[in-house]
């Protein structure tokens, strides 16, 4: 309230023109909001060089890895974790002995009883910007399966992590990034019907381990109502409360297909999901534990827990008469199973795996590599259609890069609005992020000159000369070199424009931002002029601000991805980096050089 306070303080206008009415035309953001900024765009351009860098450094590593491979015995590559179909581990659905029983008929999430540490191998939880969000239930090695309502409006994988689960010890949770998020087609957002997703882990969980996968149904059958079945998870402990500190289990019956259309109407499709609890009320699932699981003990001589639901939704929480619900599993098990057993070549690379091999624009020309997948159709390596798939694998890559652009920036978004005391909900800013905004990468094919890399810490300026052809001799003897070397001199030419500029000038400097009051858009926001500088570099773009704090807030992401673009048009544009300390102008969407090439500064 204070900061909100604060905030409409320093977004007081300064002097500016005004209309024949008197009214104001224009509004200046006053120097703190400034500052703000600045700080923020800053942080962004520092985010961008070391993200930068790494990727530089990893593909001089690689490089070098191919050289020592040639040279010495043979080492074995280490395989990339997708590629191969991970060992599972362990049996499924299998409790720890001494765990097995300790559901409480009258444990409860809404209000229930804490499980012990490890009761529950499978139970996962889905972090969004590392803020709880889900449960998610292992079902392989690799794959969690959850609620596809918990990705609506927010799909971007690289947002996303996992925390496997604690082990009876106590021994701490593995967090694990997501490699892809795979909601079923049909999932409809307004009736819920089809509410499931599965989410692909970009390293497969340790045997070693305490994480294990529950057994997935067999049939399309689902037990019996009146089957005591479990739901865990870390949601509400009441209607509208907070979250559970630990997870917290409670054993519920399943409900007639019957039982459940009586008491929740139509909303309740029984081909697509079935319902289980007390019609007393006081014992159910609740918000947060959407994405969980609803087990089933399967009787024999070796009890196997199987997941027959996923915690989808209900009519508020434990209220009579209002069981929740889950999505029935077993009617989904052949697309699960398709989707898990898929070959890799037959589905779209994913951001990950895009951003942490090679660049498409390396794709070896007989379609074989990530980018094989656009050119599956394709009738030969050579033509138009496999220059199209390369295209399209290009772009997409593209638009991966923005995706993690926007992943370095849901954090510092974060960061601004406890700066300026504005605090949208957490989906509502992880939304904003998500959408696609333009592209920072530089077109295909421009890494031509001679390029400078600040590649490191103390910004030592290192210079990276125009590749010269390879003697012969030393390609001939290590075959997979030279892709590896035009590898990393692309990667030095597409981050060329942030990787030069040396450390003591890497700030962003916002020294202007005037609204026009007379065009306030649907949104809530206003056109306006931005004069940026970066280092001796200064842009001016337009843009969207938002002048009070919710709306300002929400315009900042977008404002320090303009200006980011706009520093790396004009670094384009002018072809080389700027001297230090001198002063030049570089409009941004400027796409001729201005003026010569000046000498290398440090
Ligand atoms: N949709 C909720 C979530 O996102 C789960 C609600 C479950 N509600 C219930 N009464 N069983 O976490």
């Amino acid at each position: 309230m204070l900061l909100a306070a604060l905030l409409l303080l320093l977004l007081l206008p300064l002097p500016d023109p005004w209309s024949a009415s008197g009214h104001p035309l224009y509004m200046r953001l006053s120097p703190s909001t400034l500052q703000v900024l600045s700080a923020q765009g800053t942080q962004a351009l520092q985010a961008a060089q070391r993200s930068a860098q790494w990727a530089v450094k990893q593909g001089a590593t690689e490089l070098q890895l191919r050289l020592l491979e040639c040279q010495g015995p043979a080492h074995p590559r280490p395989q990339a974790p997708l590629l191969q179909n991970p060992p599972e581990p362990g049996p499924c659905g299998k409790r720890r002995p001494g765990v097995a029983n300790v559901t409480r008929a009258h444990g409860c999430i809404v209000g229930g009883s804490a499980a012990p540490p490890g009761a529950w191998p499978w139970l996962v939880r889905l972090q969004l910007g590392g803020l709880p969000l889900c449960g998610g239930v292992l079902v392989a090695a690799s794959w969690v399966l959850t609620a596809a309502h918990c990705f609506s409006g927010a799909s971007n994988e690289l947002l996303w992590t996992v925390l496997l689960a604690e082990g009876p010890q106590g021994e701490p949770a593995e967090e694990v990034q997501v490699n892809r998020i795979l909601p079923h087609p049909k999932f409809d957002p307004q009736t819920f019907h089809g509410d499931l997703a599965l989410v692909q882990l970009w390293t497969p969980v340790s045997p070693a381990g305490p994480a294990r996968p529950v057994c997935l149904p067999q049939a399309a059958l689902d037990p019996p109502a009146g089957t005591p079945c479990a739901i865990a998870g870390w949601g509400a402990l009441f209607e509208d409360g907070s979250e559970a500190e630990a997870v917290r289990e409670a054993r519920v019956p399943l409900l007639s297909p019957n039982s459940c259309q009586r008491a929740l109407g139509p909303r309740l499709r029984p081909s697509s999901m079935l319902c289980a609890g007390y019609l007393a009320g006081g014992i159910d699932s609740c918000q947060g534990d959407s994405g969980g699981p609803l087990t089933c003990s399967e009787p024999g001589p070796r009890p196997r827990e199987v997941l027959f639901g996923v915690t989808s939704w209900g009519d508020g929480c434990g209220e009579p008469g209002k069981p929740g619900v889950y999505t029935r599993v077993a009617v989904f098990k052949d697309w699960l199973q398709e989707q898990m057993n898929a070959a890799p070549s037959t589905r779209e690379p994913s951001c990950r795996e895009l951003l942490a091999r090679d660049p498409p624009k390396e794709a070896p020309a007989d379609g074989a590599g990530l980018c094989g997948f656009y050119a599956r159709r394709c009738p030969g390596p050579e033509g138009a259609c496999a220059r199209l798939a390369r295209q399209q694998c290009l772009q997409r890559r593209q638009r991966c890069e923005l995706r993690s652009l926007a992943h370095t920036l849901l954090h510092l978004l974060r960061g601004a609005q406890e700066l300026l005391g504005a605090r949208p909900g957490l989906r509502r800013g992880a939304f904003a992020l998500a959408r696609p905004a333009p592209s920072l990468r530089e077109p295909p094919g421009s890494a031509t000159r001679e390029q400078r890399l600040n590649s490191g810490p103390r910004a030592a300026r290192v210079r990276f000369e125009k590749r010269k052809p390879e003697p012969r001799g030393d390609t001939n003897g290590c075959p997979g070199l030279e892709p590896l070397r035009q590898k990393l001199a692309a990667l030095q030419g597409s981050h060329a424009w942030i990787l030069w500029v040396p450390s003591e000038q890497l700030a962003m400097h916002f020294q202007e931002v005037l609204a026009n009051l007379s065009s306030k858009t649907v949104t809530g926001l206003f056109r306006a002029r931005v004069r940026a500088g970066l280092g001796g570099r200064r842009v001016v773009f337009s843009g969207l601000v938002g002048l009070e704090p919710a709306t300002l807030a929400r315009s900042l992401p977008q404002l320090l991805v303009q200006a980011l673009r706009a520093f790396r048009s004009a670094a384009l544009a002018q072809g080389e980096p700027p001297g230090p300390g001198v002063g030049r102008t570089g409009a941004a969407s400027a796409q001729q050089p201005q003026g010569g090439r000046s000498a290398p500064g440090g």
